[in-house]
């Protein structure tokens, strides 16, 4: 029994120094009401809608309606609503930046919004007619790089190049000892 426990917290420390990370989070559908683990910044909740695949938005409890980018135009949906979730919203961090200094590395721990053609979607933020809105980042293999949201006023596409990216907080696999 000693040696299975020594040998597991040798393991432990092996992924700690190698830097495996696990996520803890999930999707859950919204059901007409919000998940008690749904994360939220600023009232804004973490959603995800069907577009031209799966795009990370906005939920916004006052209107029930999830908001983001698709095709150069505004979105909503008040259906097919999926909201982030995770037990622990100190997990999560927003960190300002740009379109050419974002890094896409892997161990740069961005939180995956969704995915549009084949196109992995990370989750940004501005704060833009008064509201804060959380939409799609587009990584650099792309030509529509960058923050992509909406013009509340046009229902117009809004692209930023200055934008907070979600990040999640690095943390090793540890196994049950
Ligand atoms: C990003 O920068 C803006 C403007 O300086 C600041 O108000 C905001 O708090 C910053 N956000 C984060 C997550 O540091
Ligand atoms: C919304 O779009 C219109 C037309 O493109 C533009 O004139 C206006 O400045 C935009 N508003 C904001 C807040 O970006
Ligand atoms: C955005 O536009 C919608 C529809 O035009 C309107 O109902 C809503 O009040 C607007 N919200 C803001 C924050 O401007």
């Amino acid at each position: 029994m000693r040696i299975v426990q020594i040998l597991c917290r040798l393991f432990s420390i092996l992924l700690l120094i190698k830097g495996e990370i696990v996520h803890h989070y999930y999707w859950r559908d919204y059901m007409g009401y919000l998940p008690y683990d749904g994360v939220s910044f600023e009232g804004v909740y973490v959603a995800q809608i069907p577009g031209h695949g799966m795009l990370p938005a906005s939920f916004y409890p006052e209107t029930k309606e999830a908001v983001s980018e698709v095709f150069g135009k505004k979105l909503v949906s008040k259906i097919y609503i999926k909201i982030l979730c995770d037990p622990n919203i100190e997990n999560f961090y927003w960190e300002n930046t740009t379109t050419d200094d974002l890094s896409f590395d892997k161990s740069d721990n961005l939180v995956v919004g969704g995915i549009e053609a084949d196109i992995p979607l990370y989750v940004g933020r501005i704060f833009h007619e008064g509201i804060w809105k959380i939409s799609k980042v587009i990584s650099p293999d792309s030509r529509f790089r960058g923050y992509r949201g909406w013009n509340n006023s046009t229902g117009t596409q809004h692209h930023s190049d200055n934008f907070e990216v979600l990040k999640y907080k690095r943390k090793a696999i540890s196994p049950r000892c």
